[in-house]
């Protein structure tokens, strides 16, 4: 399925930021590579439930980073292979692997719209989110290369951040909840200018990124139309991150510190049942 060279410019721009982001959130404290290495960073609890006993599972982690997560769902059992765009994500996560003893682990360098050409296999569970598919223009095509890398009976996991929630002007003062950026997919992707990501650490050089939503009816209909069966679609109250900046840690974190990565964030109490955050689904391939 080769991607659509009208997007090849937004791509590249990302794909910069992204490259030159892996060295700073190897060393960030947000990331806690040091607390990862000694087994405290694990994937959030809902994650973990949603998706159930891995063990002897294949697992393809589509987007993913340098490798955290994708090592997360190894040490729970899986052998995990996990793919991203970015040679520095890439390289880092296969030498994470190394660091933390999983040496069946793969990382395979693509973009997502090309991982058919790139990947002849299929899995058991195809794994994604936590910040993935706003960076894709087209949730159909994404949908049909999920759909081709999951075996008969296998299915795809997304914990995602939800459409609603990324709709919202994120820079007010007065915590308002005010629709500023389409909730739709739409052809020209929300673009912005920023030296820090979402951790912390120092300013990147590569600051301009591009950016689209997808509607969560599209998400499901791309699901659906993909040939895979809906098992479930849930939508939280609760983020894996702090997408609005005056959202409260749903629990104590002892310092103050946003970065900690699986602190999990809500609105405050008046406005937490306006609004879902994430949302989370299971989509099978008929066997
Ligand atoms: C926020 S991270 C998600 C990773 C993971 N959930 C985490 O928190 O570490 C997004 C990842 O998507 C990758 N990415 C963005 N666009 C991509 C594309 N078109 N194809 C493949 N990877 C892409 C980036 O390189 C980055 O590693």
């Amino acid at each position: 399925m080769p991607r659509d060279q009208k997007h090849d410019p937004f791509f590249e721009t990302n794909l910069a930021r992204w490259d030159e982001a892996v060295a700073i959130h190897a060393a960030s404290q947000g990331y806690d590579l040091q607390g990862y290495l000694r087994g405290e960073k694990t994937l959030y609890q809902v994650e973990m439930d949603e998706v159930g006993d891995v063990r002897g599972r294949t697992l393809l982690h589509l987007q993913c980073h340098f490798g955290m997560d994708t090592l997360n769902w190894a040490r729970l059992g899986a052998t995990v292979t996990g793919l991203d765009f970015s040679p520095s994500a890439v390289e880092r996560a296969r030498l994470l692997a190394q660091e933390v003893g999983i040496h069946d682990a793969r990382f395979v360098l693509s973009n997502v719209y090309d991982a058919p050409a790139v990947l002849a296999e299929q899995f058991d569970i195809v794994y994604t989110g936590i910040g993935a598919l706003n960076w894709l223009p087209d949730i159909t095509a994404w949908a049909r290369v999920v759909a081709s890398f999951l075996k008969p009976g296998g299915f795809l996991y997304l914990y995602e951040g939800h459409p609603m929630a990324a709709a919202m002007d994120d820079e007010r003062e007065d915590g308002a909840l005010v629709v500023r950026y389409p909730y739709f997919e739409v052809e020209r992707p929300i673009e912005w200018d920023d030296e820090h990501t979402y951790t912390d650490g120092p300013p990147l050089k590569n600051t301009r990124g591009f950016e689209w939503n997808h509607g969560l009816g599209e998400v499901v209909d791309a699901v659906l139309q993909a040939g895979l069966r809906l098992d479930f679609l849930h939508e939280h109250r609760d983020a894996a991150w702090q997408a609005l900046p005056w959202m409260e840690p749903v629990h104590h974190v002892p310092d103050g510190s946003r970065h900690q990565r699986r602190t999990q964030w809500w609105l405050p109490a008046a406005q937490r049942d306006l609004a879902p955050l994430m949302y989370s689904l299971k989509a099978t391939r008929p066997a």
